[in-house]
């Protein structure tokens, strides 16, 4: 089981649409298992993934009820796994937080608890900023991928997210890498264009690339499926392929493995 982190410390810059995406793309490239995880409880990645809005399950259910999440793995059409967060009370949501608070390896358990092939590749995604499920998500990551748009305000965050990666990632002698992926990309903007070139400077080898502002993006958010399979030709299809390949390049998993190895216990089709 490899572990790449989807993160951002500002809300809303498309690290759900990242995940979505760099999940079909990663299982097309690599062939391999793919389990994409949502720690946000704004449980957006269901809907991102098609998933019924009015599924209720998820693995923060399981997580409070002492269940194994395999009992809330879904599996869509295209074989992409998906655990989502699922739907809670807020004050059972209050509850699980603070269990998870008390056990800093809740995340790696309930991973470990899987049973996921040697092969398979966990996407995790997380909510803004500073979290309980941020800071786990960070703690079991080899990979992260820093999702930024290219903003004033998105690049300001920067520092702030260096500290996160600081605290749990950077002195691990288990993590391997830091990508940075910026998105809404408008090549017609200056702004965006001077984001752009600052950023790839400093982020430097870092830098996996660009996903284009492109109104395929939510086009497929409203459909239920992957932008690959919406508008297989737009220019945010191009590009997710580009930072995928690169991603899996990264991750020494570019080449097409066809050993499934063993299935997890239950996958309910969406
Ligand atoms: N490249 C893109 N082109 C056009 N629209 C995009 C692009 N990327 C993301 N979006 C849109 O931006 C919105 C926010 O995306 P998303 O929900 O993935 O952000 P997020 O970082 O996960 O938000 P949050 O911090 O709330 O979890 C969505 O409506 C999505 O469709
Ligand atoms: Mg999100």
């Amino acid at each position: 089981m490899k572990i790449l982190t989807i993160t951002s410390a500002k809300g809303g810059v498309g690290k759900t649409t990242v995940t979505k995406a760099l999940a079909l793309a990663l299982l097309r490239l690599t062939g391999r298992p793919i389990f994409a995880v949502d720690l946000d409880p704004q449980n957006a990645l269901a809907l991102h993934m098609g998933i019924d809005p009015r599924e209720q399950r998820g693995l923060a259910r399981s997580s409070l009820a002492g269940d194994d999440w395999s009992e809330t793995c879904f599996v869509q059409r295209t074989g992409v796994h998906i655990l989502p967060y699922g739907a809670l009370t807020d004050e059972d949501r209050i509850t699980l937080e603070e269990q998870i608070h008390a056990n800093p390896k809740w995340l790696i358990d309930h991973l470990r608890g899987l049973n996921l092939p040697d092969n398979a590749l966990v996407l995790v995604d997380t909510p803004p900023g500073p979290s309980v499920y941020g800071r786990q998500a960070l703690s079991v990551a080899e990979w992260v991928v820093v999702v930024t748009l290219a903003d004033a305000a998105s690049y300001a965050t920067l520092p702030l997210m260096q500290r996160m990666l600081n605290t749990y990632c950077n002195a691990r002698p288990d993590f391997r890498n830091t990508l940075f992926v910026l998105n809404q990309v408008d090549s017609t903007r200056q702004l965006s264009k001077d984001v752009l070139k600052v950023f790839r400077e400093e982020a430097g080898e870092h830098f996996v690339g660009v996903i284009h502002s492109d109104a395929s993006v939510p086009e497929a958010l409203a459909s239920g499926i992957s932008v690959l399979d919406h508008a297989p030709e737009s220019q945010a299809s191009h590009d997710v392929i580009a930072c995928a390949t690169t991603i899996a390049r990264e991750m020494g998993v570019l080449d097409v493995s066809n050993m499934l190895g063993a299935h997890i216990k239950q996958s309910i089709t969406v």
